[in-house]
């Protein structure tokens, strides 16, 4: 089985439901409970669900989504397991009574929640409220359907109950959800979370997550990271302490971390890329100006190939400009000078993306970072950052849920292998 092939699990409407393999994993990562109540709420086809029957056959289910059509798909759990379906929506407020479930009483709990921003109804402020999760965004705009589900599904869940979740790349990854990352782990364990292969669901590159947590168990101690491949394989876990998976939750990101530890450079006395920087300028010329800008401006296109040789890939001359003209030039662009590194800021391949100023200067575009730091450590930098290891932790920790991107704070918090 290989997951990268085009998803065949969309419906008519280009809808995209979980394959069997990965709502097996889901429901397989869901250990040490017997549930008598199973919820999937967005149920669409119960992919989550069917997955789960196979598992706890003699449980009682109950599915919930908008979608009328989505009733006679899932009339084969029906025939064989106690369900009821319901066509509702599952972020009314007043749901518990709707469906006859009442709050704090599912044992199991399955989601793979759209990723929309669904129109603010301050009846959401309540669903967020009473799932404590209110405090943990900075703004109620910051509440799409993904987390509104979560608090929706913890409302509903009992003491000790399991939710097992579907989430996008900025859930797990991005600064922005780090206070929501913050709460989930003081006050539920979060226990598992499997990174998905990209392409995993749809024809896009969006990665997502699995993530399996358990209802007011305490603090999280430690999470247990792992990804899944291509083929459906799960790779072995590697445990991470509660504070370092509030700052990410992705494997890749943290086993690339680890690997630097496991070769014998302890963390103790390795420095990150930010102790060497003075600055790290963002350029601000966007691509639409490019083309109208009357000088060159240095874009994602424009880094010299890296070859095997061990020279260093430099700027191509036709964007260096006389040093003298950094006043006159400053007024007007973001400028990189003689001996910044440069970097790509955003992309595919961003890894691959480093090249050094060697004189003069140089116009940058807003994809490009200029990572500017002393002579004396400008050697080291450059070195890791064409290093093997230093292009496999730039390309760890950049993210998104499309094109991959690095922010100032991912930058600044590479870790160097101690020399
Ligand atoms: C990404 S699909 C997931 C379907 C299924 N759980 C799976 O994993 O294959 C999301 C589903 O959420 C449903 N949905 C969207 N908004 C909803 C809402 N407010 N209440 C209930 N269902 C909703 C859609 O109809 C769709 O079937």
């Amino acid at each position: 089985m290989d997951l990268r092939r085009p998803s065949t699990n969309a419906d008519q409407w280009g809808r995209y439901y979980t394959s069997p393999a990965v709502s097996r994993t889901l429901v397989d990562a869901m250990t040490r409970v017997r549930p008598k109540l199973i919820l999937e709420l967005c149920a669409g086809q119960g992919a989550l669900a069917n997955a789960a029957l196979k598992k706890w056959k003699s449980a009682n289910f109950v599915t919930v989504d908008t979608d009328l059509t989505a009733t006679t798909v899932l009339d084969r759990l029906t025939s064989k397991a106690s369900h009821t379906h319901h066509a509702h929506d599952a972020l009314d407020d007043e749901l518990a009574d709707k469906i006859g479930v009442p709050l704090g009483s599912v044992d199991v709990g399955l989601c793979n929640p759209p990723y929309v921003r669904p129109r603010w109804r301050s009846s959401f402020g309540h669903i967020l409220e009473d799932a404590g999760l209110s405090g943990a965004l900075q703004s109620v705009h910051d509440a799409g359907a993904d987390v509104l589900f979560i608090a929706q599904n913890l409302r509903l869940l009992r003491q000790r109950g399991k939710l097992g979740l579907i989430l996008p790349d900025g859930l797990i990854t991005g600064q922005k959800y780090r206070g929501l990352r913050k709460v989930l782990l003081r006050d539920h364990h979060v226990e598992q979370v499997v990174q998905l292969p990209r392409r995993a669901f749809t024809r896009t590159e969006a990665q997502t997550y699995l993530l399996v947590l358990s209802k007011c168990c305490g603090e999280t101690p430690q999470v247990q990271l792992s990804q899944m491949s291509n083929r459906g394989e799960v790779s072995l876990p590697i445990s991470i302490a509660a504070d370092l998976a509030e700052h990410r939750l992705d494997y890749a990101f943290h086993a690339s971390r680890t690997s630097t530890t496991r070769r014998g450079n302890t963390r103790q006395g390795t420095k990150t890329v930010g102790a060497y920087v003075n600055e790290l300028i963002r350029g601000t010329t966007s691509s639409s100006q490019i083309d109208s800008c009357p000088l060159p401006v240095f874009h994602l296109g424009d880094f010299p190939q890296t070859r095997e040789s061990a020279a260093v890939p430099i700027v191509p001359t036709k964007f260096i400009q006389s040093a003298g003209k950094t006043m006159e030039l400053r007024e007007k662009y973001r400028i990189a000078n003689a001996g910044d590194i440069l970097i790509a800021r955003i992309g595919r391949n961003l890894h691959d993306k480093v090249c050094l100023l060697p004189r003069g200067i140089c116009i940058i575009s807003d994809c490009i970072y200029a990572i500017r730091a002393a002579p004396e450590h400008r050697e080291t930098l450059l070195k890791y950052l064409l290093s093997d290891h230093g292009k496999a932790a730039l390309k760890a920790t950049s993210h998104g849920v499309g094109a991959k991107y690095l922010s100032r704070s991912d930058v600044l918090e590479l870790v160097l292998p101690k020399k």
